[in-house]
C-alpha cells in the first residue's frame, strides 16, 4: 500500500502584503512503546522475510554504510541508508557508539530511523531505531527458525541476555510450540532478572542455567546473542537435529559459534552475503585457517524463503543461520511499522 506525504497549508501573508500558501510538512513519530502495539512479531518476521526476497533478488539500493569518526567526544556515528522499491522503503538509520554514554546515564549505541516518502523525498516518519532494530533483529531469527527448526521442537536455549535477547525470545516462540526455554549468560544475577522478566504471561517453563552445556543440553534451537570473542558453548554437545541462530558477531575478532558447528552445518543460511562473509568472526576465523570458505555458505535467507536454496532435510541434521544486519531490515520493518501505525491510528506528530 503507497501511502502518499500528508502535508498541511497554511496562509502565509508575506513581505509585500500577497497571500501565498506555504506547506508545513508533517512527520509521524513513534515510540517503542507505540511499535509495541503496532507491530506483533509475526508482522515483523513478515517484513524481513519480504525485505529478505527483495534484497536476494537484487532489488534493492543498499550502499556501504558510511561512518563518521566524531574523536573529540570518543564517538562513531553510522548511516545505514538504502531504498527498497518493493516495499516503498527509502531511509536511513542513525546508530551512534559512544562508548562514554553510560557515564552520563544514556545509551552507548543509541538509534534512530528516518523514513522518507519514496515519490517526495519528504520525512513522513521518525522511529525509535533501536527497538527497530531489536524487533527485525529477533524476526530474522524468528524467519530462519521458522524454516530451518524442526517442526517439534519443545526446547529453547538461550546464550545471552542483554538488549537484544527478549526479542530473540519472542521470535523463536512466535514459530515453535516450545515447552522448556533455558538461559544462560555470565552473570547469574542478569539470567534471574531476565526470566522474571519475560516470563510474565508466558507459558513455557524457564530454566535459569549455571552453564553453558547445561543449557544446550536436549535443546532443540539455540539462539546465541552475544558480545562474546570466544565461542559461548561447546558444539559437540549439541544435540543431533539442532538448529542454532548466531546473532551477536558482527567483527572480526568477535565469534560466538564454536568452530565445530560452522564446519558440521549441513544448511548454512545467511541473512546477507556479502555482509557475513565480510564482517562476522563466526566466519572469518575458520576462513582464516583454511577451514571454511564461502561456498559452504548454503544460501541467503530470501533464497530459503522462496525455495531457491535447500532447507532442512531431515530431523537429525544440524542447521546454522548467522546475522550480521543491514539496512534492508531496518527501512522494510520501519515503513511496515509506519503504515500499520497510520492504519491503527497509533502515532504521534510534529509539525516542521
Ligand atoms: N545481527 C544483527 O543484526 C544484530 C543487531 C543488533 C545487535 N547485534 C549484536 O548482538 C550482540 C548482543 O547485543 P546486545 O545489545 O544484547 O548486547 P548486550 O551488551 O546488551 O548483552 C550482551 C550479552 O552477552 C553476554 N555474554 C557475553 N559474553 C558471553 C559469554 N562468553 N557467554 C555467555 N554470555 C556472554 C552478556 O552476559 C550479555 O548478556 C552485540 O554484539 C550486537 O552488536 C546484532
Amino acid at each position: 500500500m503507497i501511502h502518499v506525504h500528508v502535508e498541511v497549508e497554511r496562509s502565509i501573508r508575506n513581505v509585500v502584503g500577497k497571500d501565498y500558501k506555504e506547506k508545513t510538512m508533517k512527520i509521524y513519530t513513534f515510540n517503542e512503546s507505540d511499535m509495541k502495539k503496532i507491530m506483533t512479531m509475526n508482522d515483523a518476521i513478515k517484513a524481513v522475510k519480504d525485505a529478505a526476497v527483495s534484497y536476494s533478488n537484487g532489488k534493492t539500493d543498499i550502499p556501504l554504510r558510511a561512518n563518521l569518526n566524531v574523536k573529540e567526544y570518543n564517538g562513531n556515528s553510522l548511516y545505514m541508508y538504502g531504498y527498497v522499491p518493493g516495499s516503498n522503503a527509502l531511509g536511513v538509520k542513525l546508530v551512534s557508539v559512544y562508548p562514554d554514554n553510560p557515564k552520563l546515564g544514556l545509551s552507548a549505541c543509541p538509534a534512530t530511523v528516518i523514513l522518507e516518502d519514496a515519490k517526495t523525498g519528504i520525512v513522513n516518519a521518525i522511529m525509535d531505531g533501536t527497538y527497530l532494530t531489536r524487533l527485525r533483529t529477533g524476526a530474522l531469527s524468528g524467519a530462519a527458525t521458522e524454516y530451518l527448526a524442526k517442526k517439534d521442537s519443545k526446547v529453547f536455549a538461550l546464550i545471552g541476555t542483554g538488549g537484544q535477547a527478549e526479542t530473540q525470545l519472542d521470535a523463536v516462540l512466535a514459530v515453535r510450540d516450545i515447552e522448556v526455554v533455558k538461559v544462560y549468560s555470565r552473570n547469574t544475577d542478569n539470567v534471574k532478572n531476565f526470566i522474571d522478566r519475560v516470563k510474565v504471561g508466558k507459558t513455557q517453563k524457564f530454566v535459569a542455567c549455571k552453564s553453558s552445556d547445561e543449557a544446550i543440553d536436549e535443546a532443540d534451537i539455540i539462539t546465541a546473542v552475544t558480545v562474546s570473542n570466544n565461542p559461548v558453548f561447546d558444539g559437540k554437545k549439541v544435540k543431533k537435529g539442532c538448529h542454532i541462530n548466531g546473532v551477536g558477531s558482527y567483527t572480526p575478532e568477535m565469534s560466538e559459534i564454536d568452530e565445530y558447528i560452522v564446519l558440521k552445518a549441513s544448511k548454512i543460511i545467511v541473512d546477507t552475503m556479502d555482509g557475513t562473509i565480510n564482517e562476522t568472526g563466526d566466519f572469518l576465523k575458520p576462513m582464516k585457517k583454511g577451514l571454511f570458505k564461502k561456498e559452504m555458505i548454503t544460501g541467503e535467507l530470501g533464497e530459503l524463503v522462496e525455495g531457491k536454496c535447500k532447507s532442512r532435510e531431515n530431523d537429525d541434521e544440524i542447521t546454522f543461520f548467522e546475522t550480521t544486519g543491514s539496512a534492508v531490515y531496518d527501512l522494510v520493518t520501519g515503513q511496515r511499522v509506519y503504515e500499520i501505525g497510520k492504519d491503527k491510528g497509533i502515532f504521534n506528530t510534529v509539525e516542521l
